[in-house]
């Protein structure tokens, strides 16, 4: 095994944070190799090292079992190695061949030759299966393409490393597994790749070998072929996922705290969007929406929390009583996009937790001692596992999986009568995964309606004590969660049960 590129004891802190503890890690030529672990276990940092963008505090980087100084990306570069980040650094306004041969440009009598570079980006393109226009404007193109981009000038600067942070995040799974063709065939010319992802399905799919981190240190080295899910979770958290406990049972009691009655919405051009759906949901029952994107869920959602009007005929209910038009402060909401819908970005982990709460810390006339706001949330930060270096950062600043722990803390503390939960664990490792689901359940028991909404089957199969399935605006269906996937599937592309 010849050694591409080689971490070797490397230390990075940023202030009281250990980000990476004396890791090791080496990448061989024609490997893809996956570095997973846990939202904040390190994995950028030590990219970060490894591109020069970060000086390690101890440790050192070697290329081709040579020492080298990275002061830079620019060094970086000259010695081989490429990084697509997960903002891209790409220029809007030029071409896709002037961004794939910025920095080395193929030049002709001073200046830039055009052809040269369009040519140069065709034969990549070919070459590696990596398509797009070399003369589409960047700026103009769908993420998948923009990637590609960036992968593209990191092989026109002959990257002999590549590293990848989270590629999948912005793809679509058919993209990502293009994607992953894309860099079995870089590999294959002899190129080392990188592939940060907190995802086990693609570190099965898509890698060699596999290094987790935890904590910034390393916690297991594996080849792909010779692990499985089960051990990289054990590594990745420090423990096994508690098997699923056999399943409690809802006992749903009482009145329905939701009442959707009758529900039609049509959109702007008139095309009905929801049509005639009824349904309810009591205390103590998580009730599942299933369907294939864009089938009703969002409108759905949206008149459910009030966030738009019921429609011509529809009625809204809690508790017997119309849902107010606004956002009905009965109805504890945990919105799809976390860092949009879900938190201002402006406030603080602090000043966010505290919304909607305000009445229970009020004191007198002087409003909010803001010890006691810090305090609230120093024990919710504990209570619901999230992890940030302190209580006054904003809110922007968490990673997916916090912010997404940060707005359920917020919203299942409400003690609202009704929780309303979209795509519960999207875009979240498997630990928070576990601790969230075990949430709603908690809810669930202490007798809050929950209504689930969620792309993922396996998720509502779990969850959910009914499925109903939408298609085209309609309910089609209702499911017990013992239902098989392809049962439901069929019901959700309207072939009927
Ligand atoms: N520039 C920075 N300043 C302060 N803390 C940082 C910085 N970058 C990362 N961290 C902290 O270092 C730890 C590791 O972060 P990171 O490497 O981004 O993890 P991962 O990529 O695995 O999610 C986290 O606690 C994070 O908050
Ligand atoms: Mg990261």
């Amino acid at each position: 095994m010849e050694l591409a590129a080689e971490l070797v004891g490397v230390t990075k802190r940023f202030g009281p944070v250990l980000a990476n503890d004396g890791v090791d890690l080496a990448v061989a030529r024609g490997e893809v190799h996956a570095v997973v672990g846990e939202n904040g276990a390190g994995k950028s940092t030590l990219m970060s090292v490894l591109y020069g963008l970060h000086r390690p505090d101890s440790g050192h980087v070697l290329r081709a079992g040579q020492r080298i100084r990275l002061r830079s990306p620019a060094d970086a570069i000259r010695h081989g190695l490429g990084m697509v980040h997960q903002r891209f650094r790409l220029f809007p306004d030029l071409t896709v061949a002037e961004n794939v041969v910025i920095g080395a440009e193929p030049v002709t009598a001073g200046r830039l030759d055009r052809a040269a570079a369009h040519r140069a980006v065709t034969d990549l393109s070919d070459r590696y299966g990596l398509r797009a226009d070399p003369s589409a404007r960047v700026g103009t193109l769908p993420v998948g393409v923009r990637q590609r981009v960036e992968i593209l000038r990191a092989l026109h600067r002959r990257a002999e490393v590549l590293i990848l942070d989270e590629p999948t995040a912005v793809l679509t799974p058919g993209e990502a597994d293009r994607l992953f063709e894309v860099l079995r065939t870089v590999a294959a010319t002899g190129v080392a790749i990188l592939l940060v992802t907190h995802k086990l399905t693609e570190v099965l799919a898509a890698s060699d070998r596999v290094t987790v981190l935890r904590q910034g240190r390393v916690t297991g080295r594996f080849t792909t072929a010779g692990t499985d899910a089960d051990e990289l979770v054990h590594a990745m958290i420090g423990r096994s996922l508690t098997p699923p406990a056999p399943r409690r049972l809802a006992r749903p009691d009482g009145a329905p705290a939701l009442g959707v009655q009758d529900l039609t919405v049509r959109d702007g051009d008139d095309v009905p969007r929801l049509t005639a759906v009824s349904f309810a949901v009591r205390p103590g029952e998580i009730v599942g929406i299933a369907g294939v994107a864009g089938s009703g869920q969002r409108e759905l959602i949206d008149a459910v929390t009030g966030l738009r009007p019921p429609g011509e005929s529809g009625r809204i209910l809690l508790d017997g009583l119309p849902v107010r038009q606004g956002r009905d402060p009965r109805v504890a909401y945990v919105p799809e996009d976390r860092h949009g819908r879900a938190t201002a970005p402006e406030l603080s982990l602090a000043e966010d937790l505290l919304m909607g709460a305000q009445h229970r810390l009020a004191r007198g006339r002087f409003g909010l001692p803001s010890a006691a706001v810090r305090a609230r949330a120093r024990d919710l930060s504990e209570r619901f596992a999230i992890s940030a270096a302190s209580v006054d950062i904003p809110i922007s600043a968490l990673s997916g999986g916090n912010a997404q722990k940060a707005v359920l803390a917020r919203e299942l503390t409400r003690e609202s009568r009704v929780i309303v939960v979209e795509e519960p664990s999207q875009g979240v490792d498997v630990g928070v995964r576990e601790r969230v689901h075990a949430l709603l359940i908690e809810a669930r028991d202490r007798g809050t309606a929950v209504l689930l909404q969620s792309s993922e089957l396996a998720e509502l199969r779990e969850l959910a004590d009914r499925i109903l399935v939408l298609f085209e605006g309609r309910l089609v269906a209702e499911f017990t969660p013992d239902a098989t996937e392809a049962r439901l599937g069929q019901a959700m592309t309207g072939v009927l049960p």
